[in-house]
């Protein structure tokens, strides 16, 4: 059985960290056509709170796409469970995940929105694990860099549970 360690990151330091993001994109996106794309459902919570630090119009789109399984390790198989509803070509696209661990998931997920010619394509993830990387991805915004450790909670889920937590925990587990 696994239980919630210890807090990671607390909601003062999320709500600060995700304001100031909001306010770079804001700066960043001024006079483009902004489609914030949601990769479902880890994303959800991050994206909720930070479109609303986002003062410029946008759409919102979502993809959902399964590679875990009910596992904690990547498999590298990146399947489209939901594709967006929109199209975004000449578009200014901001992908936004909740974590980036091996890098596969966006990888993949890059190239395949690269391939609906949208006209720019930057990627923001709350949560990034570098010293996991096993493929090269390029991300532009990052809300925090975490160790080695698998984490629940604001978004991220373990087994489906845990997404609810309005802070970032460690997952303790025997066989992880
Ligand atoms: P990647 O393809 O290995 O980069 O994995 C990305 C996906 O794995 C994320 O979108 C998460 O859904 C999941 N993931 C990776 N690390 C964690 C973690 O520590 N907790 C919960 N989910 C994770
Ligand atoms: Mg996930």
């Amino acid at each position: 059985m696994e239980q919630i360690g210890k807090i990671l990151i607390d909601e003062e330091k999320i709500m600060k960290r995700v304001a100031e993001m909001g306010t770079e994109i804001t700066r960043d996106y001024q006079g483009k056509e902004l489609v914030v794309i949601c990769i479902l459902r880890g994303g959800v919570i991050f994206m909720s709170d930070l479109v609303k630090q986002i003062k410029l119009p946008l759409y919102m789109d979502f993809m959902a796409v399964s590679s875990y399984g009910m596992s904690t390790k990547s498999s590298g198989i990146v399947r489209i469970l939901k594709d967006l509803n929109e199209d975004i070509e000449g578009k200014d696209v901001l992908i936004v995940e909740d974590i980036v661990d091996t890098g596969l998931t966006l990888h993949y997920l890059v190239d395949y929105i690269k391939s609906r010619n949208p006209r720019s394509v930057k990627v923001c993830c709350f949560l990034d694990k570098p010293s996991r990387r096993k493929v090269d991805v390029e991300v532009d915004y990052v809300g925090f860099e975490i160790p080695d450790k698998f984490v629940v909670g604001y978004g991220l889920d373990y087994a489906q549970k845990y997404r609810n937590l309005p802070y970032v925990s460690v997952l303790e587990e025997e066989d992880l």
